[in-house]
């Protein structure tokens, strides 16, 4: 079985590239290391990739990219998919630190790209903007969870973390608590999240956003499910945004637990579903 263990990069639809690079480089402090008329990859300060914009209607996300181990033969493992009936194919990657791709497609139509070698590009000096660690997870609204978690357990090695009945799944291919999550609902990018230092970044950002009159709609909140502490804002292309930290880390798979945490409510935290799920953990729901 394919095992996913990194998210690389997120790819999104742009209907206008000026105003969402705008966005990503001033504000948010991504480095734009590629660009051609129809698209723009951007890193992290550290220079590592982690989104491609590419000319497109409304925005939505179009694909998602995972590192998988350095051996792994994407030739053969092409094969195996074709074998099972997922069509795939093995081709050049789209951005510069990727040579080339394992492609096919999810359930909603979003393309799936493994890739073997992680390689930065030239991270840039200074910190202009936000600065983020790296892309961390994507939300979606997906019309069945449950067919969505079936295909990321079974091809791609993902892991359930948390969860509430069918109304929503978080899953994870490495240590963080969750990369990708499902809530059902109409198809739809719910969200991108990007990993900050800490605490006192996330409030320097908070304070910087407000300055770009990009207010937060959410937080500083911690989540129960993950328990990272998160604010959400939407970018003027409309696409919703978390920067969040802090959250939960398994290091260890067969110790089966979250490594412990003041925060959490069992001890230890194990993966779980939440009949109810509270949103914050610091403020009680309204009933
Ligand atoms: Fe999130």
């Amino acid at each position: 079985m394919l095992q996913a263990r990194r998210l690389g990069y997120a790819v999104l639809s742009a209907a206008d590239l000026g105003l969402d690079l705008a966005y990503y480089i001033d504000i948010l402090g991504l480095r734009l290391i590629d660009r051609s008329p129809s698209r723009a990859v951007l890193a992290t300060p550290q220079g590592i990739e982690c989104l491609v914009l590419e000319s497109g209607a409304d925005p939505a996300l179009t694909a998602l990219a995972f590192q998988v181990a350095p051996a792994t033969d994407l030739v053969e493992a092409c094969r195996l998919l074709g074998a099972a009936d997922v069509r795939a194919v093995v081709r050049p990657g789209r951005t510069p630190a990727i040579e080339r791709v394992l492609a096919f497609k999810d359930p909603g139509g979003v393309e799936i790209e493994l890739f073997t070698e992680l390689r930065s590009v030239t991270a840039c000096a200074g910190q202009a903007g936000i600065g983020p660690l790296k892309l961390g997870h994507v939300a979606r609204m997906v019309p069945h969870t449950a067919e969505f978690t079936a295909f990321y357990e079974n091809l791609l090695g993902f892991r359930r973390s948390d969860w509430s009945g069918e109304a929503m799944m978080f899953m994870r291919c490495g240590p963080d608590h969750h990369t990708v999550n499902f809530f059902q609902g109409a198809t739809r990018l719910n969200h991108i999240a990007f990993e900050v230092k800490d605490y006192s970044e996330l409030a320097r950002a908070a304070d910087l956003l407000r300055g770009w009159r990009l207010p937060l709609d959410w937080g500083p909140a911690r989540h129960h499910i993950g328990h990272n502490i998160a604010c959400y804002h939407s970018n003027p292309a409309g696409v919703r945004i978390e920067l969040y930290c802090e959250m939960d880390q398994m290091p260890d798979e067969e110790l089966g637990h979250w490594d412990p945490r003041p925060w959490h409510e069992e001890r230890p935290q194990r993966p779980r579903n939440w009949p109810v799920a509270p949103r914050n953990a610091w403020i009680p729901d309204a009933p």
